[in-house]
């Protein structure tokens, strides 16, 4: 097995075992990806405080999320068509999560079905749901995860229509892939990924084929998006779909503290602060930079999270400090994945958990919910008066 330190090694390997299409759907932006990178760069300019002689003995990660025990506060977000990054990737990952004891979201757009996943994992899971026109099929879904017993359900609010992403559109981005004289040739240089492909038969859209009548093209995700997503989606709908799932309902997407408020009326359980990992609106600041403004805005009613930029412990530690109640990663367990499958998901989660246990403790905390923003020194995101450092 090759060395992996990091996350950053997880994706330079992803990059040479995936297909170029899904590698490049993973690892991009809108347009400039301008918003993409900064979710990355904002995390490095927050600066930790060192501590020294502190006790450190006797540290814990536990915490909660929506009230259910994570063994660190930290999800995997839902991702589009996982199962392309590796054969049967959303099981392999939900797997991962399970045995690390941390909560996988599958989204509307896997590979691997609601069902699928249900069969092959034993820990619950949540789903993900994007408001589509059809509302027969939405209240399908939304049955199908209450039969999967998922434990709670993540609206996501900020993709009613598709920001562009420059890659997808060259590659001509289609699960399964088109076989074009450039997609067989650069297939033909990933033996790992195609031989696994050829051993299962999850190859399109899990949760929609066989589940929508007259849909003709659902190999595009574009094309799918732009004819089914709900472009007039509102906060009627939100209240909608809560009544009808019953349960612990997150709303993810939310980038304004007035939106933010409006979704903890909405009678959320938790939101996400998150802008799709710059994937949506490009020029909308990064995640970080939005998330001490909404944490003031919504105050403790509601577990206010983030995700997007997040390559590392030392990052889940920043969002914890500036007042996430808990994060979400996406890309780098879609690297782990595409590396080495089940065992990368598993090292991208152990990499994030040895940096978060070290970082914390050399800040001189020993439990992850005593963290607050005296842990940070006065800089970007975080005012000069609001630290003990100040
Ligand atoms: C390849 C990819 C596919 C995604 N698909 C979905 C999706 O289907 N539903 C959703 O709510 N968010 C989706 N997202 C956004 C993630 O849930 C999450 O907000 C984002 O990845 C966080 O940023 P990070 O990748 O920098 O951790 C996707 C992100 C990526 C990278």
């Amino acid at each position: 097995m090759p060395i992996v330190t990091c996350v950053e090694d997880l994706r330079l390997l992803a990059r040479k075992r995936v297909p170029r299409m899904f590698y490049d759907y993973a690892d991009s932006g809108s347009w400039t990806e301008t918003t993409y990178r900064a979710n990355e760069t904002d995390f490095a300019k927050i600066k930790l405080r060192q501590r020294v002689a502190v006790n450190m003995e006797d540290r814990t990660l536990a915490s909660t999320m929506v009230g259910i025990p994570v063994a660190m506060p930290v999800a995997l977000s839902p991702t589009g068509l996982t199962g392309m990054q590796h054969a049967d990737g959303e099981i392999l990952a939900a797997r991962a999560a399970k045995k690390f004891g941390i909560p996988f979201t599958l989204s509307t757009m896997s590979i691997c079905s609601i069902e699928d996943i249900a069969t092959h994992t034993s820990a619950p899971f949540w789903f993900q749901l994007y408001m589509m026109r059809d509302r027969g099929f939405m209240e399908r879904l939304i049955e199908r995860a209450r039969a999967a017993k998922c434990s709670a359900l993540v609206l996501t609010l900020d993709l009613q229509i598709l920001g562009q992403r420059h890659k997808d559109l060259r590659n001509g981005l289609s699960a399964p892939p088109k076989l074009t004289i450039p997609n067989i040739v650069n297939i033909a240089t990933k033996p790992r990924w195609w031989t696994s492909m050829l051993r299962t038969r999850r190859h399109s859209f899990g949760n929609i084929v066989g589940h929508v009548q007259g849909v003709e093209d659902v190999s595009s995700l574009s094309s799918w998006t732009a004819t089914q997503f709900d472009p007039k989606l509102d906060w009627d709908d939100v209240k909608w779909v809560r009544k009808l799932w019953g349960g612990k309902l997150i709303l993810k997407g939310l980038m304004d503290p007035e939106d933010a408020r409006l979704a903890a009326d909405s009678g959320a359980d938790a939101l996400i602060v998150s802008n799709h990992g710059g994937r949506q609106l490009d020029g909308a600041p990064s995640s970080i930079e939005a998330l001490p403004a909404i944490v003031d805005a919504v105050g403790s009613g509601t577990e206010v999270w983030v995700d997007g930029g997040i390559r590392s412990g030392q990052d889940v530690l920043k969002a914890i400090a500036l007042g996430a109640h808990a994060t979400m990663i996406g890309r780098p367990f879609l690297y782990g994945l595409g590396a080495l499958g089940e065992e990368g998901v598993a090292r991208c989660l152990e990499i994030i958990r040895n940096e978060l246990d070290v970082t914390m403790a050399l800040c001189g905390h020993r439990d992850i919910r005593t963290v607050s923003r005296d842990i940070l020194l006065s800089g970007p995101f975080v005012p000069a008066g609001r630290t003990a450092a100040a």
